[in-house]
């Protein structure tokens, strides 16, 4: 159940040097195209990277959190066409969870380097960056890479004592069951 791989689900950054199996990769695919978006528009693309030198180039896309790709097996650049629809952002943010959950399914571990709104340093900005090492065309936003490969750290699902249950509200704002 999507419940269990919730329970158990972490961002991991450290990982082992293990490449993803073709098999792996061809259900990583899927599941990104199996992915809703907005009035079935799917402004995305997806580049698949698993050149160490470019998964090394992505690593510096910004200065600070986006280190642990140069130690992924691959990593997903989720980018869109905001002509093509206007709430791209949205779209490219659920396919990218969906990939993250369909990797821990697969026994992979996964974070989230968020591109958008990010600066690569006091020249450029991230997405500008990112699209220059990966040929992606200027029309195109650049939301999030997905870094995935087999964890080589340990982390404990967060337990149900730390859940923000203050979060959740009835009927109105503030409301009780
Ligand atoms: C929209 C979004 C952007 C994120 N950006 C980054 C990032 O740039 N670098 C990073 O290392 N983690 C990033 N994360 C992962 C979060 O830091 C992580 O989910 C959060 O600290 C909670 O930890 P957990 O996923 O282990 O529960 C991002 C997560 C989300 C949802």
């Amino acid at each position: 159940m999507i419940i269990e791989l919730l329970r158990q689900r972490r961002s991991i950054r450290k990982f082992t040097d293990r490449p993803l199996s073709e098999r792996q990769l061809k259900i990583l695919e899927e599941a990104v195209l199996r992915a809703p978006s907005s009035r079935g528009r799917d402004p995305w693309q997806f580049i698949f990277v698993t050149d160490r030198d470019l998964l090394q180039a992505l690593a510096t896309a910004k200065p600070h959190g986006a280190g642990f790709l140069a130690s992924t097996a691959a990593a997903v650049i989720l980018c869109a066409d905001p002509d093509c629809c206007d709430v791209w952002i949205e779209d490219c943010a659920i396919a990218a969870f969906i990939l993250q959950l369909t990797a821990q399914d697969l026994g992979l571990a996964s974070c989230w380097a968020q591109i958008r709104c990010r600066e690569h340093d006091d020249h450029q900005d991230a997405e500008s960056y990112v699209r220059h090492i990966a040929g992606i065309p200027e029309n195109l936003r650049v939301d999030a890479i997905i870094g995935i490969g087999t964890a080589d750290e340990e982390k404990e699902g967060h337990g149900d004592e730390t859940l923000r249950r203050d979060r959740i509200h009835w009927q109105k704002y503030a409301g009780s069951k």
